[in-house]
């Protein structure tokens, strides 16, 4: 059985959970996808898929539906797209190059409507722009920009040319992008002159400076947002509005195999160095579009949907870019954070473009309630339709806050499980079908075959926990590891090789309907506000500092985060702090360093200096006693570390160290 390591949330509720709200009648009825998806899918899936494949305009049809040789898959084999041509020229040429593609709204205020045509014209730019830098088929480039119109078509120009985008959270320090960027071995950086922060711009392309010097880039293209004074390197440097403006809005779109790669998006593990996932074209596209479509109940020309994620993580490649656009969707994308200028922003901005579907992460949510219900309370709401979720699971007080306060009780909440590796989503009900759970993401989507199972690897029966695996290749799986195929297999494809299950991190359970509830990660991967971040990451960046010897990492459950990153440091010989103050002034260096070394979100919520962590006999840390710290509980069984009075000497510490 699976430990959880969200102990209060889903685990706690599930005894008590039995409430469950099926759609309204009129939903139902209009509904993109019915319950016979399901059978139709499980009597013959590649039938199914082949049909969802043929949502997209193929240059070239497929000869086979999937080439499955455990564990690497190639879907559509033989079929020829150009991704970009999906996501904007079909539409245009369907006779909708007047609808809009994405309302833009600007943390400041400002604002864009992008149409459809536009869109065209603005990728084709781009492309044209790229291939004159030398950019083309196979080539790597490296994204580093606010949410602003350019980050999408950046990716777009990138799919059109059949060169892989690997966009760079916003967040993320130099240190933490030139990794990435040595690491695809990237020629072009796309970064901006600034980025708007809580209402002030803030410098980006001083940062992205540090990290390309010594790198494979050979230029560095930069959009001007912020009118921030900028550094320039002459022949590296350009300006966006002079290459891309000049290029010519006319491109002649070419068509790439179905498996040709389409973008690398690196995630954490469970070792310090992250995973450059790898995504292709054809079956990332199919899963992408067919997901978007039914989970949401997504209606081209009506819907106005709303993703709130950032492109620097794969639910924004998804949600944002690839399964809307290539839906013809109408969507908004907006630059800010969601307390700027005020608390009611994203409500302000729901009302203002009458957002019907609205996609966002638990940890939002709970913020939002943490502000008050009187704040969505002075919106007018009316126009949302569907809700969704991603990331971590609910707990079932926010589902439900969720469905009140927001849905007006009236909107199915969509919980959509899903990774980086699996591109698109696994488990999640239809919203026109499913009786919901709160707190639950219920079922694999037709076409998805996934199951929890035991130690050994056989599925668990109802009321049972384990491991989430998924038993059934699937269209837009992540095909490998950039640059590591051992790594591929060894991470996701070892622990049940035997079976041939992906494993995917994971623990769950099943109610005694069969619903799957997700528990949390049973790896070393801590989950912050819905993003992935390894305790070896973190512990390496303490280490790095020159007054730490020792670090552990456990993600402690977090009230509005989900987990909260908690440290425990041996500091070295002579550094010690003796007095609180100085205690203090550490502590606080360190939390700056670990910022600086991988970027705000890895900051830890609380730092405590220990004289011994707890090892067992062959010298690994139990982090799951450092966990039962963190998080107030009695320590767990000591009889497996090597001094069992390390654990009494850490707890007394504890309760007098502070939070922050
Ligand atoms: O632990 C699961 C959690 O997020 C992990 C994947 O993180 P990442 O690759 O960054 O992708 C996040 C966005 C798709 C998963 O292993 N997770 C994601 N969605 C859910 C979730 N946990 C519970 N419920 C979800 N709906």
């Amino acid at each position: 059985m699976a430990e959880s390591e969200n102990s209060s949330g889903a685990l706690s509720a599930l005894s008590t959970e039995s409430r469950s709200f099926p759609p309204s009648e009129e939903f139902a009825a209009q509904a993109n996808a019915t319950a016979e998806w399901y059978d139709r899918a499980d009597a013959d899936r590649e039938a199914f898929w082949s049909e969802q494949a043929e949502r997209l305009s193929w240059a070239k049809k497929w000869d086979t539906v999937l080439d499955w040789q455990p564990p690497f898959a190639k879907w559509f084999v033989g079929g020829e797209l150009n991704v970009a041509y999906n996501c904007v020229d079909r539409h245009v040429e369907a006779g909708n190059g007047d609808r809009v593609a994405i309302h833009w709204e600007g943390e400041p205020g400002d604002s864009r409507t992008i149409t459809y045509a536009d869109l065209q014209r603005a990728v084709s730019k781009a492309a044209n722009a790229l291939a004159e830098l030398g950019v083309g088929k196979g080539d790597r480039v490296a994204i580093q920009l606010p949410m602003i119109p350019e980050a999408v078509i950046s990716m777009l120009a990138c799919a059109r040319v059949g060169a892989l985008h690997s966009v760079v959270f916003g967040g993320f320090s130099p240190g933490a992008l030139k990794a990435r960027i040595e690491d695809a071995e990237a020629k072009l950086l796309i970064t901006s002159d600034g980025q708007y922060r809580r209402g002030k711009p803030a410098p980006m392309k001083e940062n992205t400076d540090q990290a390309v010097e010594g790198t494979s880039i050979e230029h560095v293209l930069v959009v001007r947002r912020t009118e921030t004074e900028v550094p320039w390197t002459e022949g590296r440097d350009l300006w966006w509005h002079d290459v891309v403006d000049a290029a010519s809005d006319q491109h002649t779109p070419q068509a790439f195999d179905s498996e040709h790669p389409l973008f690398i998006l690196y995630t954490s593990g469970t070792t310090g160095k992250p995973k450059g996932i790898l995504h292709t074209s054809g079956g990332y596209l199919t899963q992408a579009a067919y997901t978007h479509d039914v989970t949401f109940d997504h209606k081209p020309g009506e819907s106005v949907y709303w993703c709130t994620a950032d492109i620097g993580w794969v639910t924004g490649h998804t949600y944002i870019v690839y399964g809307p656009l290539a839906n013809g969707a109408t969507e908004v994308v907006y630059e800010g954070t969601p307390n700027t200028p005020h608390e009611g922003r994203h409500w302000e901005i729901v009302q203002k473009y009458g957002v019907s579907i609205y996609y966002t992460a638990p940890t939002l949510i709970r913020t939002f309630m943490k502000w008050g219900d009187d704040i969505p309370a002075q919106y007018d709401l009316s126009s949302l339709k569907v809700l969704g979720t991603v990331g971590e699971p609910i707990n079932p007080e926010a589902w439900m806050w969720f469905r009140e306060k927001i849905g007006g009780g009236r909107c199915p909440i969509v919980d959509t499980w899903w990774q980086t590796e699996t591109g698109a989503t696994m488990i999640a009900p239809l919203p026109g079908v499913t009786a919901t759970k709160p707190g639950s993401a219920m079922r694999p989507v037709p076409g998805i075959s996934a199951i929890v199972v035991d130690d050994s690897g056989t599925q668990v029966g109802n009321g049972e926990g384990g491991y989430l695996v998924i038993d059934k290749p699937w269209p837009s799986m992540l095909r490998g590891i950039w640059g590591d195929t051992e790594r591929y297999k060894e991470t996701y494809w070892s622990r049940f090789a035997e079976q041939g299950y992906y494993f995917a991190g994971d623990g769950a359970k099943y109610d005694d309907d069969g619903a799957i509830w997700l528990l949390g990660r049973v790896d070393d991967v801590m989950n912050v506000s819905g993003h992935r971040i390894s305790t070896t990451e973190v512990e390496s960046a303490l280490v790095s500092h020159p007054t730490v010897a020792e670090a552990a990492v456990v993600g402690a459950a977090d009230e509005t985060t989900g987990q909260g990153i908690v440290a425990f440091v041996i500091l070295r010989g002579g550094t010690a702090a003796d007095d609180d103050a100085k205690g203090d002034e550490a502590i606080k260096a360190l939390r700056d360093h670990v910022s600086k070394e991988i970027g705000p979100i890895a900051k830890p919520r609380q730092i405590m200096v220990v004289e011994e962590l707890p090892k067992t006999r062959s010298g690994k840390i139990m982090r799951r006693l450092l966990r039962d710290v963190a998080e107030n509980r009695e320590v767990g069984d000591v009889s497996t570390l090597a001094d069992t009075s390390v654990m009494d000497m850490i707890t007394s510490g504890m309760s007098e160290s502070k939070e922050e």
